[in-house]
């Protein structure tokens, strides 16, 4: 693609363009009623998510014009709940010397009343070579958000490619840390640590000692937190192979726990290396604590290198819905926000049943949008399930292999052609062998989230299903199963609209 198509800033385009890309946006049969969206062009990482103010603030990396990786914005949404969304547009705008090539992502924290966003300015010089810095918005309580004229780092240090970006900033007692993906000069992936005493004079502490050496490429969005009594170090790497069942999407994320990070020696000792999501869409995830004193974490519904069906709507992409975390024998547990029960528009339908070697579906559980709580008991089938979204044709499929002891969601028929190298199922086996499983379901108009047995494990993923696939049967092969079953239908969460309107 010609860099000027790449780079093009939204400054550049016509009014009359602007409106009818929002138009085209707008019109696409695939738009979201409860995800962060954009009103038009592509959507990446979530970014300085955080509490100030009074409301949760999210930002996402956004390029305007066009569904490709091009010039990157910082865009702004806040929210009351974690529902709600509102459009605030463009937070950090690309264009001086440190960020002319795109404000790359990164994180926010608060100080003295204000809303600092540190991330990653993206350059090139003549001969096209990437240079990063660090660099610093700060936004007031007005909403008016400015940016320091000068990065705060203005190098890499030694050792590292210039693929060094994403710091995602903490306070401990006595200092500010940030953790920042890198990539060392001979080509592997690790994490970097700085310290300040103030958010504007970092020095560079060096590696978190990990017992990752070599694995992958790069490490993208680290996030470094503690949560009850463990340290967690969230991040992407790139370049690892599929390995079994793991490692099936282009790029992973997933999270190492331990002791906390020494901060002195930079020690971490910690288990292995486990997947945050079991879909084929999620990635960059970021974390943040709230006033309730909850770690919270959102995604990006999507990864790069993919085809989807939107991409010739004007639009891509969504961020995934927040979810808690917390520790259950040593695994990280991700729920949905307990504010999700706000969408609930309807009472719910409960049904209670047995199934025998069969399909069945029941009279109002069908939608398109909707939540949905699915347990099967004293499983004696092989298999049981729900496909969900279907039609004649279509139809997305979740089901727990009781034998061999694995979940497995199909989107092979799910609808609109997601062109991807990676294949259409995603499976991932449950740590223990039960004869029961929960489903919670997160149904939106192009994506399902499922939780699994209470947030073991999530299947994160979008889908492109016609409008009138809207039905859903509950199946058990080879035997019997108990079936209970809870369903919502949702109300719309988003607006295509900027600004209070
Ligand atoms: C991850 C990522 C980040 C980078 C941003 C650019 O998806 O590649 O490493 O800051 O996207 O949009």
């Amino acid at each position: 693609m010609d860099r000027e198509r790449k780079y093009r800033r939204l400054d550049q385009a016509s009014p009359e363009e602007i409106a009818s890309l929002k138009e085209q946006a707008k019109r696409s049969e695939w738009r979201q009623r409860f995800h962060v969206q954009p009103i038009m062009g592509l959507l990446n990482d979530p970014n300085g998510f955080s509490y100030y103010n009074g409301k949760y603030h999210l930002f996402y990396q956004w390029f305007p014009l066009g569904t490709f990786h091009g010039l990157k914005y910082w865009y702004h949404t806040s929210s009351t709940d974690l529902v709600h969304w509102q459009n605030k547009g463009i937070a950090i705008e690309p264009g001086y010397s440190h960020d002319a090539y795109g404000a790359y992502s990164g994180s926010g924290i608060v100080k003295d009343d204000k809303l600092y966003l540190m991330y990653t300015g993206n350059t090139r010089d003549e001969e096209w070579n990437r240079h990063s810095y660090q660099c610093m918005a700060v936004m007031d309580r007005v909403g008016t958000i400015t940016k320091l004229d000068k990065p705060l780092i203005d190098r890499v240090p030694d050792g590292y490619t210039e693929h060094f970006r994403d710091p995602k900033v903490w306070k401990d007692e006595d200092l500010f840390r940030f953790v920042i993906g890198a990539q060392r000069d001979d080509q592997t992936g690790t994490a970097v640590v700085y310290e300040s005493p103030d958010l504007l004079d970092w020095s560079c502490k060096g590696e978190i000692q990990t017992r990752l050496e070599h694995f992958g490429y790069m490490w993208e969005c680290p996030d470094y937190f503690e949560l009850e009594g463990q340290g967690v170090l969230l991040f992407s790497p790139q370049g690892l192979s599929p390995q079994g069942d793991e490692f099936r999407n282009v790029y992973q994320s997933g999270y190492i726990a331990g002791k906390p990070l020494d901060r002195g020696t930079l020690e971490f000792e910690h288990g292995s290396f486990y997947e945050l999501d079991r879909g084929f869409d999620f990635y960059a995830p970021q974390t943040m604590v709230d006033e309730k004193d909850r770690r919270i974490m959102v995604g990006w519904m999507g990864l790069p290198e993919v085809v989807y069906p939107t991409d010739s709507h004007g639009w891509a992409h969504c961020l995934t819905l927040p979810r808690t975390l917390s520790f259950r024998e040593g695994k990280l547990i991700q729920l949905p926000v307990p504010e999700l029960e706000l969408l609930r528009e309807t009472t719910a339908m409960e049904t209670a049943d047995t199934l025998y070697s069969e399909v069945k579906s029941y009279a109002g559980v069908e939608g398109t949008v909707f939540e949905m709580t699915c347990e099967f008991h004293g499983i004696e089938a092989d298999v049981v399930g729900i496909e969900f979204r279907a039609g004649e044709t279509e139809r997305t499929v979740i089901w727990y292999d009781a034998v061999r002891q694995k979940v497995t969601l199909d989107r092979s028929s799910s609808g609109a052609t997601i062109v991807s190298d990676y294949g259409t199922t995603r499976t991932c086996m449950l740590h223990a062998k039960v004869n029961s499983i929960k489903f919670h379901l997160f149904v939106d108009i192009s994506s399902a989230e499922v939780f699994v047995n209470d947030g073991e494990e999530v299947f994160t993923s979008r889908i492109f299903p016609k409008q009138d696939s809207r039905h859903i049967r509950f199946f058990a092969k080879n035997g019997s199963t108990g079936l209970k079953v809870t369903k919502w239908d949702l109300a719309q969460a988003v607006k295509d609209i900027e600004g209070d309107e």
